[in-house]
């Protein structure tokens, strides 16, 4: 079985009613690729509105999920009432996250465990900053990223790996489509080895980092990339063309 393309959009701290019902309209009218899985990370202040008025088979995710079940957390979101929202998805492990709320492995790994444990589906980020780039330290940071969730889950379906290179989000400077397949790569045979063959063969890897309109057809001829987590590309028509971008 091919693994089904996955495209993602992170909207990030971005957008007002306007806007985001200017991005839902958009999508709504737009000719998609029926073969390609798409989910939309809005605020979470418009997750219901994007729900409701969104077409229907793309689905919607949160940015962030906190892991306790309810309770005295304030300023967080439980995967109870995302569920009860009608939303299936979150992000988790972010690079914003982890380097300006300074989240750790171990935290991104309980939240990932919490959202798994409600039937919330992850799109679990990961990836390097320069200086470990430059230090070759590349694929250790990024596996011992994921070994801290394998550490907490055995069930790997509902999980969707993003690679995105920090130095690579929000900078217009994409890696090189040998850069992410080599990464890619590298947390596949990651996975075949430390989790399973089938876990390996059968999960999503999607790359993240200024991916746009004008090189994802490139990165998506990638063996191991199956598809895009797109941040400031998502806010715009061309999110379309992303989502098309096998066509
Ligand atoms: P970008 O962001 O596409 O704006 O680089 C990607 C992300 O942070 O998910």
């Amino acid at each position: 079985m091919p693994r089904q393309f996955f495209v993602g959009g992170n909207f990030k701290m971005n957008g007002t009613i306007k806007s985001i019902t200017d991005i839902i309209n958009n999508l709504n009218n737009a000719k998609l690729d029926p073969n390609v899985e798409v989910v939309v990370a809005p605020s979470s202040l418009y997750l219901l509105l994007v729900r409701e008025h969104l077409r229907k088979e793309i689905e919607v995710a949160a940015q962030n999920v906190y892991d306790k079940p309810n309770g005295a957390f304030t300023g967080e979101i439980s995967v109870e009432q995302l569920k009860s929202s009608g939303i299936n998805w979150t992000l988790l492990g972010h690079s914003e996250r982890r380097v300006i709320l300074q989240e750790d492995d171990k935290f991104v790994a309980s939240k990932t465990k919490a959202a798994l444990d409600g039937d919330v589906s992850v799109i679990l980020c990961c990836g390097e900053s320069l200086e470990q780039r430059e230090a070759g330290k590349t694929i250790e940071v990024v596996n011992n990223q994921l070994k801290a969730v394998a550490a907490e889950i055995k069930d790997w379906s509902k999980i969707v790996i993003a690679y995105e290179p920090i130095w690579a989000i929000g900078t217009g400077k994409v890696a090189t489509t040998e850069q992410a397949q080599e990464v890619h790569a590298a947390i596949r045979e990651w996975l075949k080895k430390d989790v399973s063959p089938e876990v390996a063969d059968k999960t999503r890897i999607i790359y993240g980092g200024s991916v746009s309109e004008k090189n994802c057809k490139e990165l998506a001829k990638q063996p191991d990339v199956d598809g895009f987590l797109v941040g400031g590309a998502s806010l715009k028509p061309a999110f379309v063309d992303i989502i098309n971008a096998n066509q």
